[in-house]
């Protein structure tokens, strides 16, 4: 039986729903020598910004019993030099990218942004990282505020054609409340979800684990967070939403698709195991064959829930 797992997010068509998560997996070709990259269903980028950052000094990462947290700090080598030394790469990566941009105002992601667009390249989309504080607005998170969510996304909308992805943070109230700002402001699709508010303390020292004290959860305890988030940005909104949190298997992947996702992002997984989505793509055609599934696009949003 051949079975189909290529999905779509607005015009672009990706060859499986499995892609690899920001921050997660460098800029695409860190991997190179333990897994084929050109089986992902796509690269997402670490965050890009305008400037270069070093990112937050150590320790900024601890493991948890079941994940970990960060407080990374967005470090990376700023879009002129990202441009310069990333993009001719990806010509012949063999997937689709989607660069993550970051930003401190709106001013910021469309600098990044309209840089991006001026330099071509084989980049299908951009996944906007809105987990950020914006310094307009008293540095209140763009994530946590609909108001700026919507003109964030407006302003981007309105320098881009390509596939344009806002990316929500769990740390809200209403997550479907966001996302309907998203889309009003012209996304085409979201992804949910970013970390949680994290904290650990070393007893002995009584010193935060991490130099920034709360950091950002990731892992397998935040998988139903993204599976709830995921679900109910599902019904807010119609556009594709992209499940992230916690995945490590098919099984995860299959929630995920259920609960209404039209494709995931394999995150702190990779950290584990650099070649963890490619094996689960493979499992995810073997499930289909088992389960008597030719198109994996049946699978998204068919929760039977009790309602
Ligand atoms: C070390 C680390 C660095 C990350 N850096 C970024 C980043 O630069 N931009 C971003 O949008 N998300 C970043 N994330 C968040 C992940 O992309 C993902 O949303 C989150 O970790 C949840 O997925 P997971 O549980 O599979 O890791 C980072 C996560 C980790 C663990």
């Amino acid at each position: 039986m051949t079975v189909d797992l290529s999905v779509s997010l607005g015009d672009v068509s990706f060859k499986n729903p499995v892609f690899v998560a920001s921050g997660t997996f460098g800029y695409g070709t860190e991997s190179n020598d333990l897994v084929d990259v050109s089986q992902l269903g796509a690269i997402v980028t670490k965050s890009i910004t305008k400037h270069p950052r070093e990112g937050n000094p150590p320790p900024r990462i601890v493991e948890t019993p079941s994940g970990m947290i960060n407080s990374i700090g967005l470090a990376n080598i700023g879009v002129d030099k990202y441009i310069e030394k990333m993009i001719p790469v990806y010509e012949k990566i063999g997937t689709h990218v989607i660069t993550n941009i970051a930003g401190f105002s709106i001013d910021d992601y469309l600098h990044v942004l309209e840089k991006l667009e001026s330099s071509g390249g084989n980049v299908c989309g951009y996944e906007i990282n809105v987990s950020c504080p914006n310094v307009d607005t008293g540095r209140m998170e763009f994530s946590v505020d609909p108001k700026s969510t919507r003109e964030l996304t407006k302003a981007l909308r309105s320098a881009t054609k390509k596939l344009l992805i806002l990316k929500l943070s769990p740390n809200v109230t209403d997550i479907g409340e966001i996302a309907a700002a998203a889309v009003e402001g012209g996304a085409d699709a979201l992804s949910a979800i970013n970390t949680l508010f994290g904290m650990s303390i070393d007893p002995a020292t009584r010193r935060p684990n991490i130099n920034t004290n709360i950091g950002g959860l990731s892992g397998p305890s935040i998988r139903p967070v993204g599976i709830a988030s995921v679900y109910k940005i599902s019904k807010a909104v119609d556009v594709p939403v992209i499940g992230i949190g916690g995945i490590t298997s098919v099984k995860d992947v299959i929630e995920y698709l259920l609960a209404g996702a039209s494709a995931v992002q394999v995150g702190t997984a990779n950290f584990r195991d650099a070649a963890i989505a490619t094996r689960i793509i493979n499992d995810l055609g073997t499930y289909c064959e088992e389960n008597d599934i030719a198109t994996i696009c049946d699978l998204i949003g068919k929760v039977e829930s009790y309602d």
